[in-house]
Formats: structure tokens, sequence, C-alpha cells
């Protein structure tokens, strides 16, 4: 069923604004899809694709400013680690070039055109002369609106954020119609900020402006939301079916992808080498050393330096995540700052934990140091090291996620004497994981049957079956 088409109609309100002139005249793609925003009314769903053009490729130069001292001082990565996060971004985007990086030191990021005078000349220099580039990638979070705007004054190229980048990148792999809703609603969020100039309307005009943002966020919010129930549904299904749940997380490109390959030996998963290549939580189905059956969800990759809101635009997804019976978070070893990209696993889940309100996050997760090959064997993690790529670990991550959801779910390694052939081990079949029979060597009427089961079905079968 199309979920769009049942959406509520929220009023439509046809701006037909009158915009400043010139306003328009050199359009930036943002500009263009505002434009767009204000002026269209058409079918819901066509319209949520238009958030999802691409910008046409670029080539950047890559400005890394970094905070020397004082609160706004970047701890656990250097500028250079972070320049490698910024060029691995733009890479990721097909026919987008990187011509050039620098580092830039600043005494805080507050600046109207973030930059100081003498450092402002110096790329001006070097940027001007430099016929081939036609963006500016300044990697920070966001910047203000007034300094982008004399950035931009100051290059005459467009500015990108990493706001901006991240939000190319999604749109790219925004497959499902939930993955595209949350990005369409990241992407309403940039233009309103960016683009949104207070001054080119009169006091009514911008009333009126605001209330279309407003009701374009409502729209998006409420099929997300639809989807949201949605999921919840799927949610309660799985467990009704019973499997538990192990949700995989980790920084961008951590290798969650290729675990869960080899932890299922599913060949259909693609493992890229790029940012963010999954956007949709998806489900695989794996078997644990006693044969239980086990649930692998692969989960967006986090990031840092990226606003709130875009993530919680992907909340609803990572829902799945909090709520699962153990927490897989794979940490890349081979990254030189990879206890830095821990830390902001740990305080994304932390906030997202207070968000869907649950409390045990940090107990249920267990931390696996993939890539493991990459790096020199003696190196000390403190925790235990995989590779997915040389199969090294993988059995011991078995054993170890079996024990904890042994214990996340109340479920208990018994052994039950039965009638052979009987009704209660048809039961057990169906029941429970029934790990081996062997007959009972005492009465061959019996066998002794290894099984996991829950809590719950275990006061069933006692129901059902005790004399
Ligand atoms: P996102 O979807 O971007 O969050 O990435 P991900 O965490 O799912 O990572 P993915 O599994 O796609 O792997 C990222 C890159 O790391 C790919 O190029 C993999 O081939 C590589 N990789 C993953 N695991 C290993 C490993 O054990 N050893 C080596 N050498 N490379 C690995």
């Amino acid at each position: 069923m199309n979920i769009l088409r049942r959406l509520p109609l929220v009023t439509q309100i046809k701006p037909k604004l009158t915009l400043h002139k010139g306003f328009f005249s050199q359009k930036r793609n943002d500009e263009r899809l505002y434009d767009e925003i204000l002026n269209d009314d058409s079918e819901y769903l066509s319209f949520t694709e238009k958030y999802l053009k691409l910008d046409p490729s670029k080539t950047c130069y890559i400005i890394q400013p970094y905070v020397k001292w004082g609160p706004q001082k970047k701890e656990g990565i250097t500028p250079e680690e972070q320049l490698d996060e910024a060029k691995a971004l733009v890479n990721t985007l097909p026919s987008w070039d990187v011509e050039d990086t620098i580092t830039v030191p600043l005494e805080s990021l507050d600046k109207k055109a973030l930059f100081g005078s003498g450092s402002l000349e110096k790329l001006r220099q070097l940027i001007r002369g430099n016929a081939g580039v036609n963006a500016i990638f300044i990697n920070v979070g966001t910047l203000k609106k007034s300094q982008l705007l004399n950035l931009e004054k100051e290059f005459g190229v467009p500015i990108l954020d990493r706001y901006k980048i991240v939000m190319q990148i999604l749109k790219l792999h925004a497959v499902s119609k939930h993955a595209k809703l949350q990005v369409a609603l990241a992407e309403l969020y940039y233009v309103q900020r960016t683009t949104f100039r207070e001054e080119n309307f009169g006091k009514p005009e911008r009333e009126k402006v605001k209330l279309m943002f407003q009701n374009r966020e409502q729209k998006l919010k409420n099929a997300i939301k639809e989807l949201r129930a949605e999921r919840a549904l799927l949610r309660n299904k799985r467990q009704k079916i019973d499997y538990p749940v192990v949700a995989v997380v980790g920084y961008t490109n951590a290798g969650k992808t290729s675990l869960i390959k080899a932890l299922t030996g599913e060949e259909k998963l693609k493992p890229r080498n790029q940012l963010f290549a999954t956007l949709d939580v998806t489900m695989h189905e794996g078997m644990l050393p006693s044969g239980l059956k086990v649930l692998y969800v692969d989960t967006v990759g986090f990031i840092s330096d990226i606003p709130t809101n875009l993530i919680e635009c992907f909340v609803a997804t990572l829902e799945d995540a909090v709520l699962a019976d153990v927490i897989l978070h794979v940490e890349d070893i081979a990254s030189t700052c990879f206890e830095f990209k821990r830390k902001h696993v740990l305080d994304t889940l932390r906030d997202l934990a207070a968000k869907a309100q649950t409390s045990d996050v940090l107990n249920k997760i267990v931390s696996v140091g993939s890539k493991c090959d990459l790096v020199p064997r003696e190196v000390n993690v403190g925790m235990l090291k995989v590779s997915s790529k040389n199969d090294i670990g993988l059995d011991v991550l078995r054993l170890k996620l079996e024990e904890c959801i042994l214990s996340n779910t109340n479920r208990k390694k018994l052994k039950i004497r039965v009638p052979i052939g009987s009704e209660a081990i048809r039961w057990l079949y169906k029941n429970s994981t029934v790990i081996c029979e062997i007959p009972d060597e005492k009465n061959s009427q019996f066998v002794l049957a290894d099984v996991i089961i829950t809590h719950g079905k275990l006061s069933q079968f006692k129901h059902h079956f005790s004399p």
C-alpha cells in the first residue's frame, strides 16, 4: 500500500511570492530547491524526490580549520586525520574530486567569515589561482548562514560544509521510501537554514514562507511516523518468531556489513569502501555455535560533526539498534583515531537510548576491533580482535554473542528428558532450539534433549507436559 497516499492533506498555501530581483539570478542548487519548495504543490512523492537531486559534480578544495586551544579544540583526532575523513567523504561521491587540501589554525569557529584576514588573504591567493576549483569544502559540521554568504562572496564559488557533503552522500544511497523521507527531512532543514533570507521578504510574505516550511516539515514527519509504526509492527512480529536480535553498529566504514557477511555467509551482501553505504536497516539470519538462530541488523554508520537534526532524521532507523538484544559495536582498529570514533558512537547511542526511553543500552554492547589483519598482532586494543577478510576471531565472537544473548534474553541451556516421538519433543522442536538429542541410557523409551529455551516457553512447557 502506498503510505504516502494515505497522508492527511495539509492545506496547501500557494505562495506565488514575488522575490526580490536578482535573488535567483545566479541560482545555486539550494536556491533552486528552495524555489521549488515554495512554489510546488505537486503530488507528494514526486515532491520528495526533488530533495534527492544531487548537486552537479564538483572539484573541491578542502580546508580543515582547527582551533588550537580552548573549549572548541578537538580532542582525540588530528586535523590531518580530519582531512583524511573529509577526502573520503568527497571521494564517495561519483565524479566529485579533491583538487587540494590545507589545514588552517583558528582562534575560534565563530568569526563572521570564519577565518582572520591574514588566513583569508592566503587562501584567496591559493584558491583563486587554481582554475580547476569550483567548490570549497570547509570541513566543519555546519557553517553559519552569514559565514556561508561571506565566504561565497570572498571566493566566488559555492562553499560546502560537512552537513552539505553528508547530505549528498545520503541522497546517493537513499533507496527505500523510509530512507528517502529521512533524507528529504534533513535536506529541508538545510535549505531552510542556509537559503531562507528573511531580508528578501516583507513581513506578511515572511510569515507565509515560514508556514510553507512548517507544512512541508509536518508532512515529512507524518510520513516517517507512519513508517515508524510499521517498523514497530515488524519488530513485534520478529519478537513473535522469537529470534534474538543483534544490532551491528559503528562509525561509518568500520566494517559492519563485512562482518555480518562473514558471520552469516550471506553472499548478496556487498560491503563497499564508501561512507554511509548502508542507509536502511537490513536483517540477516545467522546461526550461533549451539544452533540458535539469530538476526543481525545492519545499521546506518555514525559520523562525528553533523548536526543533531541530521541524526534525528535517522532515529527511527536506529531505534531498531537500541532495542536489540545485543549491540555489536564494530570498531575499525586500523583507523588511527578509533578511540575518538568510539566515543562518538557511544555518545550517540546514549542519546538515542534516552530518546527511545531505554536505559540499558550500554550494558548490551559487545565491542570488537575489526580489520585486525591490518594491524600488528601484538597490538592490544582491550577487546576481541576480528578480521572479516581473513576469518580471524569469528568463532570466538559467535561464542561471545551466544553467551550475551542467553543472559540478555532470559534464555537457558537445559537438558530435558522426554519420551521418544512424543508430543513433548515435537513441541520443543517448534518452540525452542534443540541442540541435540541422545537416547537415555537408563530408559530406552526416553531421550535427553539439550535445548535453549526462553523463560516464557519453559513455563509453557512445564504447564503442558509436567506430570
Ligand atoms: P558503512 O555502510 O559506510 O557504515 O560501512 P560499514 O561499516 O558497513 O563497512 P563495510 O563492511 O562496507 O567495509 C568498509 C571497507 O572496509 C570495505 O572496503 C571493506 O572491504 C573493508 N573491510 C571490512 N572488513 C575488513 C577486514 O577485516 N579487513 C580489511 N583489510 N578490510 C576490511
